[in-house]
């Protein structure tokens, strides 16, 4: 009779006991290491440093969202929900596009709920980019990108955005060739700081239409668009909106980056195929959360004062800064502001925020951090996602330099 054996290390015996070497893993993604924002997260913690480089608020979301998830899980709404995301989330997100981009999408067949835009990308790709297909991605980018298309089997075709961190046209048109399936596009710009403009979305229309592509549209700071401009969705222009996957986050408009709740708007016949990679990667996302947002999303003014209040935190940051040697880019949207820091040092990039974190004790990002092929344009990226002390306390430390 055969017994259950306990195996201390599994990965020494085969089936008849002998010792025998495990199969050799092959990496799909092996340029991928440790992220260098989980690297300056730790290195900020080790030293007692100012936050300013990962993305994530340092305050809390409304407590009024809180108390609608939790009196969900209260009200016994803990077991799975439907697949594509709870009914009533759908059509609160439809609602809400509509009114603000005058797009109508079907809450049933065109809306999909994830979980993070980060699992909405990836599943977008897997759904559309086959095997050898090429895939537009404007650098510097979003570090999801690249391993996402890598996963899918495609090629990631690498086009820098221009000195000022705006689309060059030209160079995409130079990029596309017959493989090429689609382009992602993330406005407001992470990490620029940059936003497309409606002569963008045109261009774009154009392009995607001549070489027949799809859009993946990242557009999670959506609601960060400062100085009384518009955001410009690609759902605004419907000969894109035909081609788009939409992508945007409840973690970065409620404050709640950890929730991982967000969600895909894209035309029937593509959210179909969205959906059939969606059901058996994540199959469902957290039930409770969805009715607490549900609830929470039927006043509009939460979203609707974001840009005030973050444009509050950056105007504050860049006021403090003027008076250090670094240079600023334009923040036009998101919550991270660039600095140019090549008129006080030229390290890398990397060493130069090394530096910062342990030496003055403010952590930043290298912008080369976001390229697929590090390059050095002496730039950092701070986040000012944070409580006006915080931004304060990193101001106090930056005027040392
Ligand atoms: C441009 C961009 N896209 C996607 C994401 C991921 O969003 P989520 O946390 O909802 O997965 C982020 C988060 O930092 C981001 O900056």
């Amino acid at each position: 009779m055969n017994k259950a054996r306990i195996v201390d290390n599994p990965e020494s015996l085969n089936h008849a006991g002998s010792a025998r070497p495990m199969p050799a893993i092959e990496s799909k993604l092996p340029r991928v290491g440790t992220t260098i924002f989980t690297v300056m997260s730790a290195l900020a913690a080790e030293r007692g440093a100012v936050n300013l480089g990962q993305g994530f608020p340092d305050f809390e979301c409304d407590p009024a969202l809180v108390d609608a998830v939790a009196g969900a899980m209260r009200a016994g709404h803990n077991q799975y929900p439907p697949m594509t995301g709870l009914p009533v989330l759908r059509q609160a997100i439809a609602s809400k596009i509509a009114a603000l981009y005058g797009r109508s999408y079907n809450a049933d067949t065109e809306i999909t709920v994830t979980a993070g835009a980060t699992q909405a990308i990836l599943t977008a790709i897997l759904a559309v980019v086959r095997e050898g297909d090429e895939v537009i991605v404007l650098e510097p980018a979003y570090d999801s990108y690249i391993p996402n298309i890598l996963l899918a089997g495609g090629k990631p075709v690498t086009v820098p955005l221009s000195a000022s961190f705006r689309i060059d046209w030209p160079a995409v048109q130079a990029a596309i060739s017959p493989r090429t399936r689609a382009i992602l596009i993330n406005s407001p710009h992470n990490p620029s700081g940059t936003t497309l403009t409606r002569a963008d979305l045109n261009q774009l229309g154009a392009v995607a239409r001549e070489h027949d592509l799809f859009v993946i549209s990242d557009e999670v700071y959506e609601h960060m668009v400062f100085d009384g401009q518009a955001h410009e969705s690609v759902c605004r222009v419907p000969e894109l909106a035909e081609r788009s996957f939409v992508v945007s986050s409840f973690g970065k408009t409620y404050h709640v980056t950890g929730w991982k709740v967000a969600y895909c708007a894209a035309p029937a016949a593509m959210t179909a195929e969205f959906r059939k990679v969606h059901q058996f990667n994540v199959f469902t996302v957290n039930t409770p959360v969805q009715h607490g947002l549900a609830a929470f999303m039927q006043d509009p003014a939460p979203y609707l004062d974001l840009p005030a209040f973050y444009q509050h935190k950056r105007d504050l940051f860049r006021a403090g800064l003027a008076s250090t040697r670094f240079r600023l880019l334009p923040c036009e949207g998101t919550y991270f502001q660039v600095v140019d820091y090549s008129a006080m040092s030229d390290l890398p990039e990397a060493e130069f925020a090394q530096w910062l974190t342990t030496e003055i004790g403010v952590a930043a990002i290298p912008l080369s951090a976001f390229y697929d092929q590090p390059r050095e344009q002496g730039l950092v990226r701070f986040c000012f996602a944070k409580r006006d002390e915080t931004l304060k306390l990193a101001l106090e430390r930056l005027a040392r330099l």
